[in-house]
């Protein structure tokens, strides 16, 4: 009777310690791969949406480059989402090219959408890459809208900029720690916000608004002290059409089957991969995602064939 009484205490005691030294359980699936776990950031391939705000199933909608709304671009696979912001108002606004051409709506609204689907998803490594054209404030615009919609506390603030291709953690270490939210801005990302990272500086991209269907590639946008591999590199693979020779470009709906099947993006991927020391890239960012096989390619890219 005393000696059971002691071994349960005994048991209680061990198992509160334990409890408290126990390091919370790891991811075991991340972004829906066992294998993507120990992978390094900069060693994923991720599917990206282009202008991602800028979605309507209006055909008649010209300045629009894609069909589904963000909480589907998400349950497509879309793990990587650019848009273009602009103030109207006084307040951010995801416009492409001007509000009056295509008003996205609110920055502050599209983040909270994003917000429920990393509170729906524990276990998905999210990058953000938004333009920022008319260079607005970090500080007054860009980081209100953040907290305001909660998804402050999910981005990663790396040990130090610039960082390597190489120095990225892997993805079950970005989930783990719950900072699992990448954001990268093209303009005017000066530090003032730890959060928001400087794009061209860790980031290189090949042309964008192409239109040449064979995607030729090249360095076309770079920054910083860090070399060509050192930095991350993404896939411009969204053909465009040049409008009745006017010069205005639309994004090309009616190729789309054929630019986002994994013929087209595989050619893209190693037509760059000689300016990425012979690796895949890690973003591959397309018109229309709900069309074609992005995901089939994006598969194929991490190696899973
Ligand atoms: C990751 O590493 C493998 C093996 O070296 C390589 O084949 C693949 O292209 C790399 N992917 C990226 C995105 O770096
Ligand atoms: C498209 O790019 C290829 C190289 O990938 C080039 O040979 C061809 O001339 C280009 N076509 C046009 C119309 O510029």
């Amino acid at each position: 009777m005393f000696a059971g009484l002691q071994a349960v205490l005994l048991f209680c005691a061990v198992s509160s310690t334990l409890g408290a030294v126990l390091p919370k359980k790891r991811a075991t699936v991340c972004n829906g791969r066992a294998e993507l776990c120990n992978r390094p950031y900069g060693n994923t391939t991720f599917l990206g949406s282009h202008d991602s705000a800028f979605f309507s199933s209006d055909p008649f909608a010209l300045a629009r480059d894609q069909e589904v709304d963000i909480p589907t671009q998400l349950s497509l696979g879309v793990r990587f989402l650019q848009s273009q912001a602009h103030e109207k108002d006084g307040a951010l606004h995801f416009c492409h090219t001007s509000c009056d051409l295509f008003d996205g709506g609110l920055v502050v609204d599209y983040l909270s959408k994003v917000k429920t689907f990393l509170d729906a998803n524990p276990n998905e490594v999210l990058t953000l890459l938004f333009t920022n054209p008319e260079g607005l404030s970090l500080t007054d615009m860009w980081k209100p809208a953040f907290d305001n919609s909660g998804v402050t506390p999910f981005t990663y603030v790396p040990p130090h900029q610039p960082m390597k291709r190489s120095e990225w953690p892997t993805l079950g270490q970005l989930i783990d720690s719950g900072k699992r939210v990448i954001v990268f801005l093209d303009a005017g990302a000066d530090g003032s916000v730890d959060f928001i990272l400087s794009e061209f500086t860790q980031l290189w991209e090949p042309p964008f608004s192409e239109t040449n269907s064979t995607f030729p590639c090249s360095v076309d946008r770079i920054d910083g002290p860090l070399s060509t591999v050192d930095h991350l590199n993404m896939l411009n693979h969204n053909l465009n059409v040049d409008l009745l020779g006017t010069g205005i470009l639309l994004s090309d709906r009616i190729d789309a089957p054929t630019t986002n099947g994994v013929t087209s993006i595989l050619a893209n991927a190693n037509g760059c991969a000689p300016f990425a020391g012979g690796v895949a890239p890690n973003f591959v960012m397309l018109d229309y995602v709900n069309v074609g096989q992005g995901m089939q390619a994006v598969n194929r890219l991490n190696g899973f064939a």
